[in-house]
């Protein structure tokens, strides 16, 4: 691995800034790379602003004060400029498989062999977009949960072909910039968290279409109810506690679990009467025009949570 703590960010959209965001938190020469020279003045009069308003909060992540945080992120329109001698090159382009082919042969083609070659797709599988590239063994997908600045969690998952010595660097770059790292021992459909989620999605959509329970009601068993708990014990743990370890879980609820279970409907279709239903209740609560006002609202939620975490994961 490269000794300078260099990276290249490629995508300067609502991924890439991010990702310039925590790196620069953690004193790395961040280079922002886009194809759109105005996107990238963009991004980064967008992170110069929220790098303040996170000061201004006391939300800021890191050492250094907003100012020298911004000082290290340099955006660019030459590759080159990006990919050389970077320790880490953090792909953010859109999630289209030709592009991500395209754009990671152009990296491929002058990166140092030893940089690691990272993605943030959320679905597209590293073997689909990587096979391609000499540098294939450095090839891995960080898959980051959005707002990655107050979430930590990143999903690391592998190739086929890429060197275990790359996932553990990686896992170990994701600990220094304060990320949370998960890693999947070979690539699956939807990695973990959107199979996770989706089998919570699926299962809200079904109830919802069958008139069990309304839009508002359904989000509160996660917000006022299962989330609570999952936001400090996972899915395991939290049965592990439900009862006196999880084999006494196992044989006090297993039977009860797989009854219920085998009552679940197929996935639903994302198409049709539902959607629309779904979506009148949702914005009647919140209006089209206010999801910005409700993301801000997440974001504040979020980094209050995340300060609650850091304070509680000193007593257990
Ligand atoms: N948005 C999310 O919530 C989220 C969460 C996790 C992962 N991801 C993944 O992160 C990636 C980026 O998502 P996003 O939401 O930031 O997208 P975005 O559309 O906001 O930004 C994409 C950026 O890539 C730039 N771009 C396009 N073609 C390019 C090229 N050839 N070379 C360099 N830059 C190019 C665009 O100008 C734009 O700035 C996707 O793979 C997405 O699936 C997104």
């Amino acid at each position: 691995m490269c000794s300078q703590k260099k990276v290249g960010i490629i995508g300067s959209g609502l991924i890439g800034r991010s990702w310039a965001m925590l790196f620069a938190g953690a004193q790395y020469n961040v280079y922002l790379y886009d194809i759109d020279e105005q996107q990238i003045e963009v991004a980064l009069a967008d992170i110069g602003q929220q790098l303040k308003l996170l000061e201004g909060n006391g939300l800021l992540r890191g050492s250094l004060n907003a100012n020298d945080q911004y000082a290290l992120i340099k955006g660019t329109t030459q590759l080159k400029e990006a990919v050389e001698d970077a320790v880490l090159i953090q792909e953010c382009v859109p999630e289209n498989l030709e592009l991500k082919r395209k754009v990671w042969k152009g990296i491929d083609d002058i990166a140092n062999p030893n940089s690691i070659l990272s993605s943030s797709t959320s679905a597209l599988l590293p073997s689909t977009f990587t096979d391609h590239l000499k540098h294939r063994k450095n090839a891995i997908v960080s898959h980051p949960v959005n707002p990655p600045y107050y979430v930590p969690l990143v999903e690391l998952v592998p190739a086929p072909w890429t060197d275990p010595d790359v996932v553990k660097q990686t896992r170990r770059i994701m600990e220094d910039i304060g990320q949370t790292p998960v890693s999947l021992s070979k690539e699956i459909v939807g990695f973990g968290v959107n199979r996770l989620q989706y089998a919570l999605l699926n299962e809200a959509i079904n109830l919802v279409s069958e008139g069990i329970f309304d839009v508002h009601d359904i989000d509160k068993v996660m917000s006022d109810g299962l989330g609570m708990r999952y936001a400090f014990l996972g899915v395991l743990e939290t049965t592990h506690l439900n009862a006196e370890g999880f084999v006494s879980y196992c044989e006090r609820y297993g039977k009860m679990i797989e009854g219920i279970s085998r009552d679940y409907k197929p996935a639903p279709k994302y198409e049709g009467n539902i959607v629309r239903q779904v979506a009148d209740q949702l914005e009647k609560s919140t209006p089209l025009e206010r999801l910005q006002e409700k993301r801000n609202f997440r974001d504040l939620g979020l980094s209050k949570l995340s300060l609650l975490k850091k304070q509680m994961s000193k007593l257990f």
